[in-house]
């Protein structure tokens, strides 16, 4: 049998980022509060779990962020995961600004860190390393404190726009991924 050979090392910055784009994910808005106690945030679709045990989160910001450098100074950050009623809010976060808080409700963690009302759920973590990631940096949390859980559905971010889920539930994985982080098919997992 005979493979075909595939693919292409000629492309450009725009086809690599429209073939990332079909990847769909969520949508957060990654929070702190700098020394003079102003909150300061930004939109952040490349947010995942990534450990259950010890509990750890990553993001990654582009090294240009102004909110970054900000969080890097303070060492914590509040992860909010946003509702599919809350794409005003990723579009607030996801533009350069100097109060996007202005508009915008929000209450404090236990570290005292923005919680943006009204997400579906939310993570207090402390920065644990940031590592080099080419234009961006890689940046992982340890969770120290989790956030209540509304029932809301999620805000999705696919080819450059927002999605909406219809169906909270969707077909149970195969029970081999019982450990693995995002599995939600036991009791195992918050
Ligand atoms: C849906 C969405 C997802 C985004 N994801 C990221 C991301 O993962 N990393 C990042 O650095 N910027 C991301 N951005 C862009 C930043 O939110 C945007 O550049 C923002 O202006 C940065 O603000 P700052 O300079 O105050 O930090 C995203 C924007 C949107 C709307």
């Amino acid at each position: 049998m005979s493979h075909a050979s595939r693919g292409t090392t000629d492309f450009d910055p725009r086809q690599f980022r429209t073939a990332m784009g079909q990847f769909c994910t969520g949508v957060t808005v990654i929070t702190t509060l700098d020394a003079e106690g102003s909150p300061a945030g930004f939109a952040c679709q490349s947010f995942a779990a990534l450990s259950l045990d010890p509990p750890l989160v990553l993001f990654c910001p582009q090294k240009t962020s102004r909110s970054w450098k900000v969080i890097e100074t303070a060492g914590r950050f509040c992860v909010n995961i946003l509702s599919n009623h809350q794409q005003d809010v990723s579009a607030t976060f996801g533009a350069p600004g100097t109060d996007k808080f202005a508009h915008i409700d929000w209450d404090r963690s236990p570290g005292g860190l923005p919680v943006i009302r009204h997400c579906i759920t939310w993570a207090q973590c402390d920065i644990e390393r940031v590592d080099d990631g080419g234009d961006h940096f890689i940046v992982i949390g340890r969770v120290t404190v989790l956030g209540e859980m509304l029932q809301d559905k999620p805000l999705l971010f696919y080819r450059g726009g927002y999605l909406s889920t219809e169906h909270p539930r969707v077909t149970p994985a195969q029970a081999e991924l019982e450990n693995f982080l995002t599995w939600t098919g036991g009791d195992t997992w918050l």
